[in-house]
C-alpha cells in the first residue's frame, strides 16, 4: 500500500534541500527533465492504478480557457505542473496520494528543480480536463516544478511569513511515548530519532504538522490532530490526510535507507480525545520502544 519508489540522493539531503518555491523564474523546465519526470509517472501509473499523474503546460490550459488563471494571487513564472489524480472513495486515498506525490517531488528535487504544494485553490476543472478527469475523480492538489527566480515576490514574502514556513513544533508535541502526556524520550535510539526528524520537517498544508505519533512497545500509532475549522475550508479534499501520507512518505523512506523493517496494521484503538483521529500503525519487527 505505501511502497515508495527509489531516489538516488541521500533522503536527509532532500528533505533539508526543499521548500516551498512560489516565485519561479519564468524559463518552465528543460524537455530532457521532464522526460526523466514522465518517464517516473508512467512507471508510477501503472503501479498504482487507482491514483495517476501527469504533467501540465499551464500556458495551454490558458489558452485553451480563457478565464483560467490556472492558479491564483502569489505564484509567479510557474508553467509546468504536475498534476495527480485519484478515483474517489478509496482506502486510504488521501494518504496513498500524499505518500506518492512527494515521492514525485523528491524526485524533482534530485534533479535540481523547486516545487510547491497547492491543495487550496486553483483552476480544479481546468487541469483536470488536461488530464481527461472522469466523473468518479478528484484533483487533490499540483504541484508546480521549475527554477526558482533569484527573488522572491511580495506575495510569496507574505505567505511564507504568514503560513511561518521555515518554522516547525518541537519533537516533544509530535511524538510520545505510551500515552499523549508522554514526549518520546529522544535517547531510545539514534536511528529513530533521525527518521522523526525527517518527519518533522514534511511540508504541511498551512504547516499546521497534524502528525502526532505513539509509540507502543513494538509499533508506533499514527494519529491526525484534527483541526476542524480548517478541514471545513476545502470540503472536498482531505488536506490533513494527503500531510499525513507526505509524512508517511518521510517515514518510511527514512526507516529504507536505514535497513529497518516492519510493516503497517491496523488496529482497534480507543483513544478519547476527539481531536486525534487514528489512521494506522507501524509494526517493527525489530524494535521496541519500552
Ligand atoms: C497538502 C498541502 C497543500 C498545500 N497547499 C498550499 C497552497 O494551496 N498554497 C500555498 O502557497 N502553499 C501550499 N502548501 C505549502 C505549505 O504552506 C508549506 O508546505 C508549509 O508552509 C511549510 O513550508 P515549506 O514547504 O517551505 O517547508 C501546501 C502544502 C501541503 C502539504
Amino acid at each position: 500500500m505505501f511502497k515508495p519508489f527509489e531516489l538516488e540522493t541521500d533522503f536527509n539531503f532532500l528533505v533539508r534541500k526543499r521548500y516551498s518555491c512560489r516565485t519561479f523564474n519564468g524559463k518552465g523546465v528543460e524537455a530532457q527533465k521532464l522526460q526523466i519526470l514522465t518517464d517516473k509517472i508512467d512507471i508510477m501509473n501503472e503501479n498504482l492504478k487507482d491514483i495517476r499523474f501527469g504533467i501540465v503546460d499551464k500556458e495551454k490550459l490558458k489558452s485553451k480557457f480563457i478565464f483560467s488563471k490556472g492558479t491564483y494571487g502569489m505564484f509567479r513564472g510557474d508553467i509546468y505542473y504536475i498534476v495527480g489524480i485519484i478515483k474517489k472513495g478509496i482506502p486510504f486515498g488521501w494518504e496513498r496520494f500524499g505518500f506518492y506525490m512527494e515521492n514525485l517531488i523528491m524526485l524533482a528535487e534530485e534533479i535540481g528543480l523547486n516545487t510547491c504544494w497547492i491543495g487550496g485553490v486553483f483552476d480544479r476543472k481546468g487541469f483536470g480536463s488536461e488530464l481527461n478527469i472522469t466523473e468518479d475523480e478528484i484533483i487533490p492538489a499540483i504541484v508546480p516544478i521549475g527554477y526558482a527566480a533569484k527573488k522572491r515576490s511580495i506575495q510569496d514574502k507574505i505567505v511564507r511569513w504568514s503560513a511561518k514556513g521555515d518554522k516547525r513544533k518541537k519533537t516533544e508535541e509530535l511524538f510520545f511515548l505510551n500515552n499523549f502526556s508522554t514526549p518520546f524520550p529522544s535517547h531510545i535510539s539514534n536511528k529513530i530519532n533521525d527518521t522523526l526528524e525527517n518527519i518533522r520537517l514534511s511540508p504541511s498544508a498551512s504547516n499546521k504538522q497534524p502528525w502526532r505519533l505513539l509509540f507502543k512497545e513494538n509499533r508506533i500509532l499514527f494519529f491526525i490532530k484534527r483541526d476542524r475549522l480548517y478541514s471545513k475550508l476545502i470540503d472536498s479534499v482531505d488536506l490533513q490526510r494527503i500531510d499525513m501520507g507526505i509524512g508517511l512518505f518521510h517515514f518510511i523512506y527514512s526507516l529504507k535507507e536505514r535497513g529497518i523493517k516492519g510493516s503497517f496494521i491496523t488496529e482497534n484503538n480507543n483513544y478519547q480525545d476527539k481531536s486525534l483521529e487514528y489512521v494506522i500503525s507501524f509494526k517493527f519487527d525489530n524494535m521496541k520502544f519500552l
